[in-house]
């Protein structure tokens, strides 16, 4: 009787064995088979978190990163062939344009300014107001978005991209398939995903170099944790080193005092008239008479009405004016934005409020804020 048992257990556990085998070569598979390209990942970012965000059904393959490079400079994605996602998201502004807000075909103008795209796959969700998931939804907005690109729609995307016999064979050789517009916006976000930042000073000054940055930015770290409270919301650990919580607050840029209640219910009667599908909501998202609803126009709770997504402050120095709409000129003067406890509106954050910072705290804090600059891949050829 307990020989039979003992004989049961035996099995038992040896099937256990070759359950934790099996699961074991899959997982080791399943990330082999998102990092199987050699991304350089810089200083400050960790490679698990890396591998983390890199989605297992958009594996990053050279190939694919190749033409999702190819299409990220390319014109021709463009309705008259005169813009690029590298126009508004240039190497040159790290990854942004330099520009109040961004302009897109025959000129013309939206009313938000251009984030980086630098690191941006580790945000929890893309834009200001998070209205794409991932990397991959987002990329097929400003293609068709009216200001931006200009295409009619996907299906003029496809068909103008499958008249170009370079790109027909590099969709076969890379998807071993025709182009689809999920795998146009494959590929560029598996190049995106080699877009990364680190290594700047205070990366070092964090992993121990004590001489990385200056006196006046280390008064600044311990201003931004103490006083200042930025890293309420901008976020920094270990996990986290993007200096954001991946979260939404009305910090009074938007203030749009008498008009925010009208323009909800103007949006909320788009919604109950069945017109508020994503490519509207993009089209009101940079229509300076929605806009500034911020995070409402995808909610719909009136808690997030004006409010918008922290952003990462890497390279912070490099991509000026500052805010969703390219309100703020320059770093001291976001200081002083903060100081004064953002602009009052019915929907401030409850975490806004006058700072009292002396003036060498804060330039102390732009001191820190200038430590932020780090390295980022700069060199292509198709964008001299
Ligand atoms: C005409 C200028 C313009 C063009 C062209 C453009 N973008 Fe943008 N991009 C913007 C602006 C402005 C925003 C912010 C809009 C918003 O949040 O409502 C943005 C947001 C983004 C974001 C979100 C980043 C974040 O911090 O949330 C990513 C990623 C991005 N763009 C990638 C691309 C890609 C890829 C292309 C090409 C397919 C592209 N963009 C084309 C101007 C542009
Ligand atoms: C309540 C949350 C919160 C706090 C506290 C906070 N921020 Fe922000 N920060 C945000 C949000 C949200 C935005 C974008 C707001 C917008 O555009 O409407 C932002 C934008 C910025 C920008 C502009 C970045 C860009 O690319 O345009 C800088 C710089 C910045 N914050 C630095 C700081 C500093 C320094 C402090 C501390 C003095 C601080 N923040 C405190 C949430 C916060």
């Amino acid at each position: 009787m307990t020989m039979r048992r003992n004989v049961f257990y035996l099995i038992l556990l040896f099937l256990g064995f070759l359950l934790s085998l099996t699961f074991i070569t899959e997982k080791q598979a399943e990330s082999n088979a998102r990092v199987s390209y050699e991304v350089k990942i810089p200083l400050g970012i960790p490679r698990d978190i890396w591998e983390i965000f890199v989605p297992p059904d958009n594996p990053i393959t050279p190939e694919k990163v190749e033409l999702g490079r190819k299409l990220y400079f390319d014109k021709r994605l463009s309705v008259d062939n005169t813009v690029s996602c590298a126009t508004c998201h240039d190497p040159k502004f790290a990854f942004t344009d330099g520009k109040k807000v961004s302009e897109g075909v025959k000129g013309q103008k939206g009313a938000r300014n251009a984030p980086t795209v630098l690191n941006a796959m580790f945000y929890e969700e893309q834009f200001w107001d998070g209205r794409a998931k991932t990397l991959e939804e987002q990329a097929k907005q400003p293609i068709i978005n009216p200001i931006e690109m200009g295409m009619p729609d996907h299906d003029a995307v496809v068909k103008k991209l499958k008249g170009i016999p370079e790109y027909v064979d590099a969709f076969k050789k890379v998807f071993g398939g025709e182009i689809t517009i999920d795998r146009i916006a494959q590929a560029i976000a598996a190049f995106e995903r080699t877009l990364l930042t680190g290594n700047s000073p205070f990366d070092r000054f964090i992993a121990g170099d004590q001489n990385a940055i200056s006196e006046s930015a280390k008064r600044g770290w311990q201003l931004f944790q103490g006083k200042a409270r930025c890293i309420t919301c901008h976020e920094f650990n270990r996990s986290n080193p993007f200096f954001t919580d991946n979260k939404y607050h009305n910090i009074g840029v938007a203030m749009n005092q008498e008009g925010f209640a009208e323009l909800a219910r103007k949006a909320e009667l788009l919604v109950k008239e069945g017109k508020l599908d994503q490519r509207k909501l993009d089209e009101l998202a940079l229509n300076p008479a929605y806009s500034e609803l911020g995070r409402f126009l995808v909610t719909f709770n009136p808690k997030d009405i004006g409010a918008f997504k922290t952003p990462t402050l890497r390279n912070v120095e490099l991509t000026a004016p500052y805010m969703h709409d390219g309100s703020e000129a320059t770093l001291l003067d976001v200081i002083e934005f903060y100081n004064r406890g953002g602009n009052e509106n019915p929907n401030l954050s409850g975490e806004m409020r006058p700072l009292n910072l002396t003036d060498q705290e804060k330039q102390d804090l732009v001191e820190f804020l200038k430590s932020l600059t780090g390295e980022f891949p700069k060199d292509f050829p198709e964008n001299k």
